[in-house]
This record gives structure tokens, sequence and C-alpha cells, in this order.
């Protein structure tokens, strides 16, 4: 049986953390699918084709690594694709008791599918999506935390 990861979240927008769990994955499963949620909730800075369009410029080159956008329940959409594993990262333990709740959740409505937890490189323990948006717009240098695409697709938002 292959071994599929599906790694959801809202990529707004993708960061140099997630790219990091990405590419532990990708060597420990056949293939890993990036979904990345509508999110509607979250109100998302980036409408949801140019987080799926960001993300796919930043992973080519990983050969056994997709990236899909999904507005559906995430156990729903994991079935779908036959994902027999939920992965998601763990920076800190501040992170721990949502995808606790959360692992535990998406067990309830799936239970034949099992939720993962990778770290990323402790560089990047500290970075969010938000706090790199926030940095953008006041004309900090988010260079080290995300991809230049990412870089020019957050100036050109704030120009
Ligand atoms: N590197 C950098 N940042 C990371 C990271 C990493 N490795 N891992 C998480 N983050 C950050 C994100 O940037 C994000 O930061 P922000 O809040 O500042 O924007 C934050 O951690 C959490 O985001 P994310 O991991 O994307 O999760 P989320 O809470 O936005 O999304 C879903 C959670 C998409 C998995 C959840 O909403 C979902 O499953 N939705 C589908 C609908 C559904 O099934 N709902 C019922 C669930 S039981």
């Amino acid at each position: 049986m292959k071994k599929i990861a599906l790694y959801p979240g809202t990529f707004d927008p993708i960061t140099n953390g997630h790219s990091d769990l990405i590419q532990r994955a990708a060597k420990l499963f056949d293939k890993v699918i990036v979904a990345i949620a509508a999110n509607p909730n979250k109100k998302p800075f980036f409408p949801l084709e140019q987080r799926v369009e960001l993300a796919q410029r930043v992973l080519r080159g990983h050969k056994n690594v997709v990236v899909k956008g999904f507005d559906v329940l995430l156990v729903e959409f994991a079935r779908r694709e036959k994902a027999n594993v939920i992965l998601r990262g763990l920076r800190a333990v501040s992170d721990f008791e949502y995808e606790f709740q959360l692992a535990t959740m998406n067990r309830r409505l799936a239970p034949k599918i099992e939720t993962m937890f990778l770290t990323p490189a402790e560089q990047y323990a500290y970075i969010s999506s938000s706090l790199v948006r926030e940095i953008a717009a006041l004309d900090g240098d988010v260079t080290p935390f995300v991809h230049p695409n990412v870089k020019a697709a957050l100036r050109q938002r704030f120009r």
C-alpha cells in the first residue's frame, strides 16, 4: 500500500517553515499532498487560487509533492485523495492543544486516517504566516522567512 500523506493548512502564504516540513515528509512518504484549505472563517489575505499557485511555485522540483486546494471537510478530502495520514507540524508546546483537538476530532470522523506530527528545523519554530504578513505590511525584510516568489507577491499586495 502506498504511503500518502495529506498536509493541510491555510498557507496564507506558504513559508520556509512549511517548506521545511514538506521536504522532511517527502522523504518519509511515497506522496505528499499539500492541501490548501479555502478556510473562509480565517478571512485569508491571499485568495485560494493564489495560495495554491505560490505553493506550487515554491515546491516545484519535489517530484512526489503535489499542491491542491479544497473547500470540503478535511477528512472527506483525505478520503478522496486516498491519503492514509494527515500530517501536521508542531512548532512549540503552544501548538499542541489545538492540534490535539483537531487530531481527535478527525479520528472521530474518520477512524482509519491517522494524524502524524513533524517538527520543523528550530530556525523556523517561531515563523507564522500572519507574522510574515505583518512584517511585510510594515516594510520589514521577509527574505529569511519565505521563498523569493512569495516575497514578491507580498510586496505587490502591499505596494
Ligand atoms: N512553519 C511555519 N508556520 C507554520 C507551520 C510551519 N511548519 N505550521 C503551522 N504554521 C502556522 C501557519 O503559518 C499559521 O499561521 P497564522 O495563523 O499566523 O496564519 C498557523 O501556524 C496555523 O495554520 P495552519 O497550520 O495553516 O492551520 P490552520 O489552523 O490555518 O488550518 C485546517 C487548519 C486547514 C487544517 C483546518 O481548518 C481544517 O481542517 N479545515 C478544513 C475544514 C474541516 O475539516 N474542519 C473540521 C476540522 S475537525
